[in-house]
């Protein structure tokens, strides 16, 4: 028998490989639980009351950074089963999810009844394939929460460049991440107690992540508009190394505030 090798790296860049991180959501689905919805993308599974605080949390504090409204066309990249949808209003123009397990979309697509709305699968890694292949075009917010951990360094690139050739002009991406707080960390099959699973991600570091940005969109006319950490007391941020942090980049709303 093949030992199976745990690790836990710190600052180097490792690669994780895909395959591991599909068969982990793919059990996770297998976890559904319709009371407790949320639990099977934000883990927390003996604290059924801390997921559904930092969902409130989470939601009530970036829902507002997006400006939604009648014409926003939403793209939620591996969007699990629509978690998001389930907090965006039903008064926007379009709603498209993309996620690579085919067992969360299909639980998405069930739980998920608002119009406008569309549930892929998908590799993220290859979004604009995915959304040519099912005739979609370009989109005015985007939401990638808790998606780049799980994406090697060249393909959160390869991510960028896609979402500007995407993007309209005017439009707000959100990216909400855990960092590793004071430096890199790559989990490749290290055994979880929480999750009672291997487990696979990749935590960076903020300034890892500013100079993906400042390499890509930012060159392109978005700014970081709002950064911080999501949660501020203790009770909801129960990890030492890692944190929930987000960006939200915008760019063209100055000439419509200028026209007012
Ligand atoms: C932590 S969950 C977050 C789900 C959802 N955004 C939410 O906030 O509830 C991470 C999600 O990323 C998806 N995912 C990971 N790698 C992906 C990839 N390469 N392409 C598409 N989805 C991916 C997983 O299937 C899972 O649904």
């Amino acid at each position: 028998m093949i030992e199976k090798k745990h690790t836990r790296i710190k600052k180097d860049i490792v690669n994780i490989d895909y395959k591991d991180t599909l068969n982990f959501f793919d059990h996770r689905a297998e976890k559904y639980n319709n009371n407790n919805p949320y639990t099977v993308t934000m883990y927390q599974d003996s604290h059924p009351e801390l997921v559904q605080e930092r969902n409130r949390a989470e939601t009530d504090k970036l829902l507002p950074l997006l400006r939604l409204d009648e014409q926003s066309r939403v793209l939620d990249l591996a969007c699990g089963i629509g978690r998001w949808s389930d907090a965006v209003p039903t008064e926007i123009r379009e709603y498209c999810g993309i996620d690579f397990s085919e067992k969360l979309i299909d639980i998405a697509r069930e739980r998920n009844h608002k119009p406008n709305r569309c549930f892929y699968v998908g590799d993220a890694v290859r979004f604009r394939d995915v959304l040519t292949e099912h005739d979609k075009g370009k989109y005015s917010r985007f939401l990638l929460i808790g998606l780049l951990m799980y994406i090697n360094d060249d393909d959160v690139m390869s991510i960028m460049r896609q979402l500007l050739e995407t993007a309209d002009r005017q439009s707000i991406i959100c990216i909400r991440e855990p960092l590793g707080i004071d430096e890199r960390l790559t989990l490749k099959g290290f055994y979880s107690e929480e999750l009672q699973t291997d487990y696979y991600a990749v935590y960076r570091t903020r300034d890892e992540l500013m100079d993906i940005f400042e390499k890509t969109l930012l060159q392109e006319g978005f700014q970081i508009s709002q950064s911080g950490f999501l949660f501020s007391g203790e009770a909801l941020n129960n990890r030492n190394e890692t944190a929930q942090y987000y960006f939200v980049l915008e760019r063209g709303w100055e000439e419509s505030r200028g026209q007012k």
